[in-house]
Parts: structure tokens; C-alpha cells; sequence
């Protein structure tokens, strides 16, 4: 069975991983989470650019993945080519923010892009509203908050509903934002918090991400057979991410897991 690696600073890659478990591909799933630098939204470009290939090339040495996920908006933005460039023999998949799609479906001409503080203010990002949305209303709004609430509700803690109020409330309030028709949630950790976004808001909208297209892309990239994806290995940075988020993972299937070191040379410690 072919077998994917799953990255992300923390839980948000869970929404990728999920679409991928749901897409009737016979595939091995690992994940790997940088829990000790969380968040990368409000870390330095050039650290970020750093540390991910590093952190991933490391990991990928000792559990072979064929294929590698970035299922970070924030990480894609700013490592994806130093990530292929540390991992020559392995496909690189990143995750991009789905404005295109977003940009497609609005009817009022507005849609919102709702994102970490670095990946809302990056050239890659701006581009892509170049690209892709020109002639449309891109309300942009960049928040870790929403990071923090979406790790509280994977630990099974409570989410600040008000603090994820004051977010919703930022983008609906900012000039043509009665217009939002459509939100392009361009960080992982955003689908885990559909539920509380969706009621937060005060009109319907159409919530758009990016896990199925990178579904899509795995598939065309392993050319699985059919069948059941089957969780595997959990990776984190700290010691603590992996016993708090033990429901979270287990939930998934996923049977082993790792605690990794902090920093290089980032050591592998199987946990019992
Ligand atoms: N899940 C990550 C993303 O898609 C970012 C979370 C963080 O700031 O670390 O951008």
C-alpha cells in the first residue's frame, strides 16, 4: 500500500487527512505535527522556510513516505520549494489557498478569504487574487485565534466562542461585508471549526477549503487502488501534543505514536 505523509504546525492538517481518509483510496496515512512551533502564522517567513524541509526531510528519512502533504496554508505559502528540494525522489503536495475556487462560486462578487496573519499578507496569496480574482471584492482577515480555538477543540477543550465571534464579525463588518457570499477558509485548522463559523455568522455562506482537491491531487500523483485508507503513525514535536490530542488521533485509527525533538537533529521516540 502506497503511503502518505501528512504535515501540519498542529491539528489543522486533520481536515486534509480526513478528506483524503474519505475518498475511497487504499493508502497508508502518517502525520506529523510541529506542535513545538505552533503557530507558524505568527513565526518569521524565513524561519518557517527553514525549518519545515528540515523537520520534514528528517522525518520522511525514517518512515518513507511516497508522497508528502504540506496541509499547511501557512508552510505551502512560504517552503513548498525547499521542501521538494530536500526530498528530490518523493512528491511534494501543497496546500494552496482556494481562492480560484472561491473567486468561481460568489454571485454577489464578494467572497471572503479567512487565513493565518502570514499566509493573508504573503505575495503568494496576493497572486493569487491576481490571478484569480481581479474583478471581485476580497475581503481578507489573517487570525490565530481561530488556530488556538481549532487545537482547544481537537483536544476536547472548550472553544472561546466569542473570541471566534469577534473574527466572523471582522469580516462581516469590513467595508462590503453585508456582500460575503462565499469564504475561502485557507488554513487547515479553519473546517474543524465549521460548526462554530457557520453559527457565528450572520448570513448563510458557502465555506469553501481546499481538503478535497487535495484528494484529488494524491490520487493523481499514487494512482491508489480503491479502498479503505488506514491511519498509521502520529508524529509530534512535543511529548504533550501527542498525550492531549491521543482522542483526536486514535479517533482516526491512528495506532502509533512518535514524540519527536524540538529542534535538529529531531530524534524519533516511539511512545508507548
Ligand atoms: N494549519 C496552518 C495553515 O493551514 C496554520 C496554523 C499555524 O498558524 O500554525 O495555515
Amino acid at each position: 500500500m502506497k503511503r502518505v505523509l501528512v504535515f501540519d504546525s498542529g491539528v489543522g492538517g486533520l481536515s486534509v487527512l480526513d478528506a483524503i481518509a474519505s475518498a475511497d483510496m487504499a493508502l497508508e496515512l502518517d502525520f506529523l505535527a510541529d506542535a513545538a512551533w505552533l503557530p507558524y502564522g505568527l513565526k518569521a517567513d524565513a524561519d518557517v522556510a527553514a525549518r519545515v524541509p528540515e523537520l520534514i526531510a528528517a522525518v520522511a528519512a525514517e518512515w518513507r513516505p511516497d508522497l508528502v502533504v504540506i496541509a499547511c496554508n501557512t508552510a505551502s505559502t512560504i517552503a513548498l520549494a525547499g521542501t521538494r528540494a530536500a526530498l528530490p525522489h518523493t512528491p511534494v503536495v501543497g496546500v494552496v489557498p482556494p481562492i480560484k475556487p472561491a473567486a468561481a462560486a460568489t454571485q454577489t462578487g464578494t467572497f471572503a478569504i479567512l487565513a493565518t496573519p502570514a499566509t493573508i499578507r504573503r505575495p503568494y496569496t496576493l497572486d493569487l487574487i491576481a490571478q484569480f480574482a481581479a474583478d471581485k471584492n476580497v475581503i481578507r482577515v489573517g487570525s490565530s485565534v481561530l488556530v488556538e480555538a481549532g487545537e482547544r477543540k481537537l483536544r476536547g477543550l472548550p472553544v472561546d466562542k466569542a473570541a471566534v465571534a469577534a473574527v466572523i464579525d471582522e469580516m462581516f463588518q469590513a467595508p462590503g461585508g453585508e456582500r460575503i457570499d462565499v469564504v475561502a477558509l485557507s488554513c487547515t485548522h479553519f473546517p474543524l471549526l465549521l460548526e462554530e463559523l457557520t453559527v457565528a455568522a450572520p448570513q448563510p455562506c458557502l465555506w469553501v477549503d481546499s481538503g478535497e482537491a487535495i484528494a484529488r491531487r494524491v490520487r493523481a500523483l499514487l494512482d491508489p487502488q480503491a479502498g479503505r485508507a488506514v491511519a498509521r503513525r502520529a508524529g509530534f514535536t512535543t511529548a504533550a501534543a501527542a498525550r492531549d490530542l491521543h482522542g483526536a488521533f486514535a479517533a482516526r485509527g491512528f495506532a502509533e505514536f512518535v514524540s519527536i525533538s524540538a529542534d535538529a537533529p529531531f530524534v524519533t521516540t516511539p511512545l508507548p
